[in-house]
């Protein structure tokens, strides 16, 4: 049987339906709308679009479809203004839909295109990738990326419904899906012990897709996200925690060029970077640093900048672009522990280019 997960957040409350082989919108359908457009990308359509496709069918709701190339270069106002034109083109008004099959790139890009097209449009998240089922689909940060920084356009922006769908994680390649385990260990470490203690106790397992573990593990990150974001939907305050990692790690993926690395690569090695921080600026222990990092290597994630050739000036200069940073000051996530969190932080230049040393030595 399906599990829910209730996002609150009054009249743009929805459900996020996590299974196996689920039904794709009801919701949708309830909303009145008969047309709409399901954009995936050229490595998901070929695999899950038909059956999508077909699913939405099946329930009576029309809906042509649009590719667009895969990886994060995709994420860009080019292919934003393509689903507008597509939009444009088969007619669909203030009553259509969109579906965004695929992972964060196409949830975010997509979602951003159903914000604006006509100024909203309904919209639902089919995530195929871990990242998105644990962390983009939900909660409504859509937008595209700028050649200066990571989401630098973008809207919050609810979807109706969200349907995980394990069964799509199946045909995930290895990268993508160990990739994604970066955010599963970031609401381990910003939020919940017990999820970090039984994704170090089952590492095997979870690298293996195991079933039902794979299920209470999803299950229980988007538990958390949707709890932060009925508590904080426009990040005033708490949901700013889920930024844990990810000032530096925005920064590496900017300067190693899009697509080079992986989101959730560069988010290791931005809680990596964080929990070395933490550790000069609110005494976070070093056995739980290590511990951190330990974890991230064994699940295969790296814990180092892969580029050689990266150099401190490049990522500072990138960081300066982060939409986290104020007049040129970069904020941080900073950890006290396991399960407590320090937002908004600035720290030294010094100690900033420090930390950035200790991460090249460990590679
Ligand atoms: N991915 C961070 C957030 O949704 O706030």
């Amino acid at each position: 049987m399906a599990r829910r997960v209730h996002v609150e957040l009054g009249e743009r409350s929805y459900d996020i339906v996590i299974g196996r082989n689920i039904r794709i919108g009801t919701v949708l359908k309830q909303t009145g709308a008969t047309g709409g457009l399901l954009v995936s990308d050229s490595n998901i359509d070929p695999v899950h679009g038909d059956a999508c496709q077909a699913g939405l069918e099946s329930i009576g709701l029309k809906v042509a479809r649009l590719v667009i190339p895969a990886g994060e270069q995709s994420k860009s106002m080019t292919s934003l203004c393509r689903i507008y034109d597509r939009a444009l083109e088969l007619g669909l008004d203030r009553f259509s839909f969109m579906v965004a099959l695929g992972g964060g790139m196409i949830g975010d890009l997509v979602g951003f295109a159903a914000a604006t097209y006509m100024r909203g449009i309904a919209l639902a998240q089919v995530p195929t990738s871990m990242l998105a089922m644990v962390d983009s689909s939900v909660g409504g940060k859509t937008g595209v990326n700028l050649e200066q920084g990571k989401n630098l356009v973008g809207s919050f922006y609810q979807p109706v419904e969200v349907a995980v769908d394990l069964a799509l994680l199946e045909t995930l390649p290895e990268r993508e899906f160990v990739s994604g385990l970066a955010e599963v260990v970031k609401y381990g470490v910003i939020d919940d012990f017990e999820l970090f203690e039984l994704i170090e106790a089952n590492v095997d397992g979870v690298l293996q897709r195991s079933g039902k573990l794979l299920e209470q593990i999803v299950a229980r990150c988007c538990e958390i996200k949707a709890g932060i974001v009925s508590e904080d939907e426009r990040e005033g305050g708490r949901r700013a925690i889920l930024n844990f990692g990810h000032t530096f790690g925005h920064a590496l993926e900017n300067a190693e060029g899009y697509g080079r690395l992986l989101h959730g690569e560069a988010l290791a090695v931005g809680m990596v970077y964080a929990a070395e921080l933490s550790a000069w600026e609110c005494g976070l222990p070093v056995d739980q640093k290590e511990r951190r990092s330990k974890l991230l290597r064994s699940l295969g994630l790296p814990v180092s900048p892969a580029d050689a050739g990266m150099t401190w000036n490049m990522l500072r200069e990138k960081m300066t672009a982060d939409k986290k940073t104020r007049a040129s000051v970069p904020r941080f996530v900073l950890a006290e522990g396991i399960g407590s969190v320090i937002i908004g932080r600035t720290v030294s230049e010094e100690v900033l280019a420090e930390a950035f040393e200790v991460l090249v030595c460990r590679a």
